[in-house]
């Protein structure tokens, strides 16, 4: 008896929002949740928080990392520091193709966000760094980048500039508080913070609202086309190491050129392990806020995102894309767009030198 009531009930009311129209946002939001289910499968939202386990954020440790990633003056010519190349005015990169460093050497690569990358499997586009930590103390270093000849060199010029409270502050204890070591731990922690949930992640978390229609067609496309079988996990990327040009040579179709540096064209992770098994390998680059940080490819050798997009599917898949299917997949990839920290949009006050 109940049965059948239940059975006619629902009958009638499909029937009638079916005549009023009303049908359709019952059927679409069908398609969203197989949709959502097929994501989680392949992505995560961001976690709350990209610490090291066993290791507390403390806001003296994150203030100094942000004072030093603002911090110009520690590079050999006293101009250029992380934020020159990974600025909050380019959602932390630097929108040139290839970086200018110290005394404005070019380097041969294109900077990557400084945005969620606690989150990848390794550091730069060969990998060579396994954490931002030993990313940020070895740039000290770099001939390229800040042009130090040692770290005994660094330490004196933060001491001199006054940072040696600031160390013992974020380091109490420690019998050498200022340290290479500790520049490293402190804009690691820094950056640890430095994650930026965008609407991607509001879908995964279960509101299907969050995304427009043709983010979720891009969404469904970028899943069915093959994209996600190298851009996934939490970062839509920086999971693993692949060929960049299983079709064809990488540089045809983007018009690399060959750089000094590498003595040729940029063989990626084969200029780290010197394996030739690891020729023209490079990380799989997260694709996070991609939209916002153009130019694309290690070299920065295309301008916009639907030629990028176009390009990986010709070079990675052997397909053709059509325009419809780029458009649905750039809207997806604005999906990945993500808010800017408010603590890294504001400049810090750094130290003034003890006279
Ligand atoms: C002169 C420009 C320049 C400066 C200064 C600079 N970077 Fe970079 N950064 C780059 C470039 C170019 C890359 C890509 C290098 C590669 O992949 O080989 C990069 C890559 C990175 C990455 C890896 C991101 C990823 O997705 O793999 C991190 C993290 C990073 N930089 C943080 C920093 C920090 C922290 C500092 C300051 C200590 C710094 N950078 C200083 C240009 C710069
Ligand atoms: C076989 C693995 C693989 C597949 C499949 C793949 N990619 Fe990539 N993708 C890469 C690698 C590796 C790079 C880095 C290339 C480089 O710059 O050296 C990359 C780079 C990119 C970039 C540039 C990112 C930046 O910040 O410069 C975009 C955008 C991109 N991929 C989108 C896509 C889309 C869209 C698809 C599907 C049509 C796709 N990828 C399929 C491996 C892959």
């Amino acid at each position: 008896m109940m049965k059948t009531h239940t059975r006619l009930a629902s009958f009638s009311a499909l029937t009638l929002a079916a005549l009023l129209g009303v049908g359709m946002p019952l059927w679409a939001a069908d398609g969203d949740q197989a949709l959502l289910d097929k994501a989680k499968q392949l992505f995560k939202p961001l976690p709350e928080s990209a610490a090291l386990e066993n290791t507390a954020l403390t806001p003296t440790r994150v203030a100094l990392g942000k004072a030093l990633f603002f911090e110009t003056r520690v590079s050999a010519d006293g101009r250029l520091g992380c934020v020159t190349c990974h600025s909050p005015s380019y959602f932390g990169a630097d929108t040139l193709a290839l970086s200018v460093g110290v005394q404005g050497k070019v380097l041969p690569r294109n900077a990557s966000t400084v945005f969620n990358t606690p989150l990848l499997v390794a550091q730069h586009f060969g990998g060579n760094r396994a954490t931002v930590e030993e990313q940020a103390v070895k740039a000290l270093l770099s001939p390229l980048a800040y042009g130090n000849t040692s770290y005994e060199q660094v330490e004196k010029k933060l001491v001199q500039l006054g940072y040696q409270p600031w160390f013992d502050k974020a380091y109490p204890g420690e019998a050498k508080s200022l340290s290479a070591d500790n520049w490293g731990k402190a804009i690691g922690a820094f950056e640890r913070t430095l994650l930026t949930p965008a609407p991607f992640d509001q879908f995964l978390k279960g509101d299907t609202q969050a995304m427009s229609r043709q983010a979720k067609l891009g969404l469904e496309q970028f899943m069915a086309v093959g994209c996600a079988g190298c851009h996934s996990g939490v970062a839509v990327g920086g999971q693993m190491y692949q060929k960049f040009g299983v079709t064809q040579d990488y540089w045809l179709a983007t018009g690399s050129t060959p750089k000094e540096a590498f003595k040729g064209y940029d063989k990626g992770r084969f200029h780290d392990t010197k394996n030739e098994a690891d020729a023209f390998i490079f990380k799989v680059p997260q694709l996070r806020n991609v939209a916002v940080t153009p130019p694309y490819f290690h070299d920065g050798s295309v301008a916009t995102l639907p030629q990028a997009v176009r390009i990986m599917a010709q070079l990675q898949l052997g397909k053709t894309l059509s325009n419809e299917e780029v458009t649905h997949i750039v809207a997806f990839l604005e999906s990945l767009t993500g808010n800017i920290p408010a603590d890294f949009a504001q400049a810090p006050v750094l130290p003034v030198a003890p006279h």
